[in-house]
């Protein structure tokens, strides 16, 4: 019998829009799919590069009218993999239009919008996932394995550092990134959103925050043009709208204490995106900028064998692995996208939820939303629970 296709619709083609594609090209050839991913249609606003896009990755058409698209009868699944300040207005529309969505982080700017694109997702029965990846690099998935299973014991802290430094020369020009009506807030949604749903993955809910940010260079060269983090200058200068870091301390339901610090503002750390956890029986640390490690330190170790080991988690048996290459054979930043796309794929076909969903993307968006309200306050903040 033929393979059943679901037939993909793509709402942007820069940093993300390849970084999709690529998934959506590759799941099916490394994971034994129910369902073989089509790249249907890809949507942009310039319609020649546009097309130059379509043809270099292969997608069926292209459009600069997404509204059509995300109602095309041909379409099943939209993947929006556009800036924020559009997340909410296509994500409704697509699921009003019965399409499954995926969406990139964060899900929207605030807890209101949020739970606008969660309703309509319910509302129409459609599956619905954030693409929060690095919870599905194998070092990442298997770190959840252990905590879950009772390797650390009672968690007591989770610190986490998302590091970045593409916003350290003051000559670096103004982007959508910059201006809070595009990207909502600066280093704390872009990155501390990731931080958040790892902390929420790996620990449990945070329940109340207290944090603060700064915004260190104030203006910036106008805007040329721009694509993921790199970017040309045009003519004149332009105020920035966004933070370049946030700091935050949270406590979480089940009794941990959190540290998060997200910034684009420290020199020499690319995509520093990492955490460190302890329990009562022993620690783990993850960065992504050596994705496949996962250091673990057991106090059930005997005395003089005590210490980090550094576990590779490129065995066939670690989650995600064992699709990919042989042991030792290393996985990059793409493979985590393939691997969410692959999940999404399989509870599509299998009626199962999707995880994380939109009540997890919107979880995330309460808890920096939350950190806002206490800078604003100057004091602790509590963090809604989505329902
Ligand atoms: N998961 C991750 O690791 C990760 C990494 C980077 C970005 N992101 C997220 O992905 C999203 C896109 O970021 P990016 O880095 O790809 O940005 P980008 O600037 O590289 O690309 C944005 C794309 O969106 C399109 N677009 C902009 N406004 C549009 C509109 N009104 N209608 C249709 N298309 C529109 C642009 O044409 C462009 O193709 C953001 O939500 C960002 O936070 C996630």
């Amino acid at each position: 019998m033929p393979q059943p296709k679901l037939n993909v619709c793509l709402i942007g083609y820069k940093f993300m829009g390849k970084a999709h594609s690529q998934a959506w090209r590759t799941a099916g050839r490394f994971f034994d799919l129910d369902a073989q991913p089509v790249l249907k249609v890809v949507c942009g606003r310039d319609a020649a590069a546009l097309a130059d896009f379509a043809e270099r990755w292969k997608w069926e058409r292209s459009t600069i009218d997404w509204q059509q698209a995300v109602r095309d009868d041909d379409v099943d699944v939209v993947d929006i993999s556009a800036p924020g300040h559009v997340h909410c207005e296509i994500g409704v529309a697509a699921a009003q239009a019965g399409k499954h969505v995926f969406c990139e982080k964060p899900l929207a700017f605030t807890v209101k919008e949020s739970k606008e694109m969660l309703s309509a997702a319910r509302e129409a029965g459609v599956k619905h996932m954030v693409n929060f990846n690095y919870r599905r690099y194998p070092a990442v998935a298997l770190a959840k394995q252990m905590i879950d299973g009772g390797e650390l014991g009672e968690i007591r802290h989770i610190r986490c550092t998302y590091l970045q430094d593409w916003l350290v020369d003051p000559q670096f020009p103004m982007n959508w990134r910059l201006r809070p009506e595009t990207a909502g807030s600066g280093a704390h949604g872009d990155l501390g959103a990731h931080s958040i749903d790892l902390a929420r993955f790996l620990v449990g809910e945070i329940s109340d925050v207290v944090g603060m940010k700064k915004t260190f260079i104030t203006e910036r060269p106008a805007e040329g043009t721009s694509s993921g983090l790199t970017a040309t200058a045009g003519e004149g200068t332009e105020q920035v709208g966004v933070d370049d870091c946030s700091v935050f301390l949270a406590k979480f339901s089940g009794g941990a204490l959190g540290t998060f610090e997200a910034t684009r503002m420290a020199p020499g750390r690319k995509n520093y995106n990492r955490f460190e956890i302890n329990g009562s029986q022993g620690s783990l640390v993850w960065c992504f900028e050596r994705l496949n490690e996962l250091e673990y330190y057991s106090t059930a170790d005997p005395g003089t064998a005590r210490g980090f080991r550094t576990i590779l988690a490129t065995e066939g048996e670690h989650p995600y692995a064992g699709s990919w290459w042989p042991p030792g054979h290393m996985l990059g930043y793409e493979h985590g996208f393939a691997n969410a796309v692959s999940d999404l794929v399989q509870c599509i076909v299998h009626d199962q939820p999707c995880q994380p969903d939109f009540q997890d993307g919107a979880q995330c968006v309460a808890v920096l939303e939350a950190v806002d309200q206490s800078i604003e306050a100057g004091h602790w903040a509590g963090v809604e629970m989505i329902a």
